[in-house]
């Protein structure tokens, strides 16, 4: 969750402020509620840190303006240990003679018994945080061995837990040493200067050349690049690669926010994720899984980890998988399955969905899985992140960079990479299996367009989304395939508008919840197609009847040309005929706009809303 910046430059600029004040203010959509910032000055490191938003530490900085300095790092924190106060924000001081500086993304889960023996030992702690613990370790540390990397490589050996640190020492200026494990960093190469960061956003606006770290590996950074050693002290590469991503995809291109932006992205989002993923005869060709074909063909069982709209994604993918395939597949939270005793065996092929390939409660559930036996496919947005790199393959998602801490164009990238690995499943079993994904991959390319046709007409939702503002309780419904589009178009309007909003199965109605139905009460319907099988379509032109006659205002999303509904809809909004499987590529589409417009409407802030952050890389 926290935003990690460090810099080393040359002297003659003396330029670390700005970049690390740049690098965090890029960072701010990963959701934070306190930022610091530590400096080399001469004999000792000069930290200014502040709770709440970056605009306190600016006004603190620009009180008493730092010396110029060419080595600092920086931290935005979303609080886990401790409030989100001055005092528990990072950088965090080792050591009495002020002269290191810690700050670090994770959770040391060992903390109270360091903390404690420190205590012992006479150490006063200024803080409430995790943090504060190490950076005393490591300032002793120091005192033994006189070298920030050695005695990094100490401390850590002491931790358990997921964290990425980075340090500076006032007696070695020109030097900034990090260490990671389960959490996310990257090295920026620069022509005479060096980046650290949670991620290349912290850098792009000076280096577009990156260096990936592996698990449990120290990084020391100088003017003149990087070096790296595992934990156990023998040296490592990091994997380099250029950031071909625009500094531009983040901006906003003319909406009036990230998400609005990217929702509009969302033809985009699915071709692209769809792109060179077939050869010129329509045949599903996914070498970059580099699996072995007879293993997949041997998977008797898939299980689908991932959370919030990650795991909505996986629960539209289990209806395709299942029909396309045959093969069981079941779909759970992360948190749960890490928590269980899942019946997984090298025959179960788990796929863990993650926009950003760091979510702790995902990545630790892949840890199980793979300890289970079971071989692991991510299925990510995120080059670089850490969930891909401790699984045995990764199908990625091509949404982009998704900014907007709401997820949206990388909902639907995950349902298409879904899609696109249950089809080359049932690809692999042959016969009437693979002509059915061909003849599926065929509708899958028309889908684009079709998020367009209904991206093209949203002024109804619009409307709609102004006119009840003030709402306090929207439920949704609907079955099948709609039934996780409820869940996710009820998630959007808590997050986004902090609306109380509940997704239904609609069969689930008459069991308890058609209590909560009352005169003006508004519920969004979605309906599948008229070309559903098992006369799906009537039991939700039903259930519509049902909530009406009971008081509901109903707001439908239904096909082009589907008559049936209108004599119970209050709201029509259409969307353009589509496979059945394949509906909520569109369906999803006008819930999103629905709960951007309204929270917009309320004046929210639609990209960072409350409490959230982009990526829960903490348990
Ligand atoms: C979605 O709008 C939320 N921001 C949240 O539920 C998110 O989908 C979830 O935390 C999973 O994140 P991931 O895809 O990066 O793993």
């Amino acid at each position: 969750m926290c935003g990690i910046v460090g810099y080393v430059g040359p002297k003659v600029d003396g330029r670390a402020l700005e970049v690390v004040m740049e690098g965090l203010a890029r960072l701010e959509y990963r959701g934070y509620d306190s930022a610091g910032v530590a400096l080399i000055a001469g004999d000792h490191v000069l930290t200014t840190k502040r709770a709440g938003k970056l605009a306190n530490l600016i006004g603190a900085l620009a009180q008493e303006p730092p010396p110029e300095s060419s080595t600092g790092i920086g931290h935005t924190r979303w609080a886990t240990h401790g409030g989100p106060t001055d005092e528990n924000a990072h950088p965090h001081a080792g050591g009495e003679d002020g002269k290191l500086a810690l700050i670090h993304n994770g959770i040391i889960e060992n903390f109270h018994g360091l903390r404690s023996g420190l205590i012992g030992e006479g150490v006063q702690f200024l803080s409430e945080t995790d943090t504060e613990v190490v950076a005393q370790l490591l300032a002793r540390s120091y005192d033994k061995v006189g070298d920030l990397t050695e005695a990094m490589r100490q401390v850590v050996a002491d931790l358990t837990g997921a964290f990425t640190l980075l340090a500076v020492h006032a007696d070695q200026p020109g030097v900034v040493v990090g260490a990671r494990r389960n959490s996310p960093l990257v090295v920026g190469l620069g022509d005479g200067e060096t980046f650290l960061g949670s991620d290349v956003a912290a850098f792009i606006g000076y280096t577009r050349e990156a260096l990936e770290l592996g698990q449990d590996q120290i990084v020391t950074i100088t003017t003149q690049g990087a070096s790296i050693i595992n934990f156990d002290g023998t040296p490592a590469e990091g994997k380099r690669y250029h950031v071909d991503w625009d500094a531009a995809a983040a901006e906003k291109g003319g909406f009036p926010n990230f998400m609005a932006k990217e929702i509009h992205d969302q033809p985009h989002a699915v071709a692209d994720t769809l792109l060179g993923r077939t050869d010129g005869s329509g045949r599903l060709v996914l070498d970059e899984l580099r699996m072995d074909e007879a293993e997949l063909r041997a998977v008797d069982k898939i299980v689908i980890i991932a959370c919030g709209t990650a795991a909505y994604a996986g629960m539209v993918a289990k209806y395709a998988i299942e029909h396309w395939t045959r093969i069981p597949c079941e779909v759970e939270l992360a948190h749960e399955f890490r928590y269980r005793d899942p019946v997984v065996n090298e025959r179960t092929l788990v796929v863990a969905i993650s926009q950003s390939g760091e979510t702790m409660d995902t990545l630790m559930a892949v840890k199980h899985a793979r300890k289970l036996g079971a071989r692991v496919i991510a299925i990510c947005n995120t080059h670089g992140s850490t969930i891909p790199r401790e699984s045995d393959a990764v199908l990625y998602t091509h949404a982009g960079p998704e900014i907007a801490v709401a997820s949206t164009k990388a909902f639907l990238a995950q349902i298409t990479a879904c899609y696109i690995l249950g089809l080359y499943l049932a690809q692999l079993r042959g016969g009437t299996y693979a002509d059915e994904a061909q003849a599926v991959m065929k509708d899958l390319y028309e889908m684009p367009a079709k998020i367009q046709t209904v991206l093209d007409d949203l002024d109804r939702v619009r409307e709609i989304a102004r006119f009840m503002a003030d709402t306090r309780s929207v439920l949704f419904l609907g079955r099948h395939v709609g039934y996780p589009v409820a869940l996710e178009g009820a998630l959007k309007l808590k997050e986004l508008a902090y609306i109380h909003a509940e997704g239904f199965a609609a069969g689930e109605l008459k069991h308890g919840p058609i209590a909560l139905i009352e005169a003006g009460q508004p519920v969004f319907v979605i309906v599948p197609s008229p070309s559903s099988e098992h006369g799906l379509h009537g039991k939700v032109v039903s259930n519509i009847q049902e909530i009406r006659a009971r008081g509901a205002r109903t707001i439908v999303i239904a096909e082009e040309g589907d008559e049936d509904v209108v004599p119970f809809a209050d709201v029509v909004i259409r969307v353009p005929a589509t496979p059945p499987l394949l509906a909520p590529l569109v369906t999803t589409v006008p819930l999103q706009v629905f709960a951007c417009e309204l929270a917009a409407a309320k004046g929210l802030d639609v990209d960072q809303p409350r409490n959230l952050a982009k990526s829960v890389t903490v348990e």
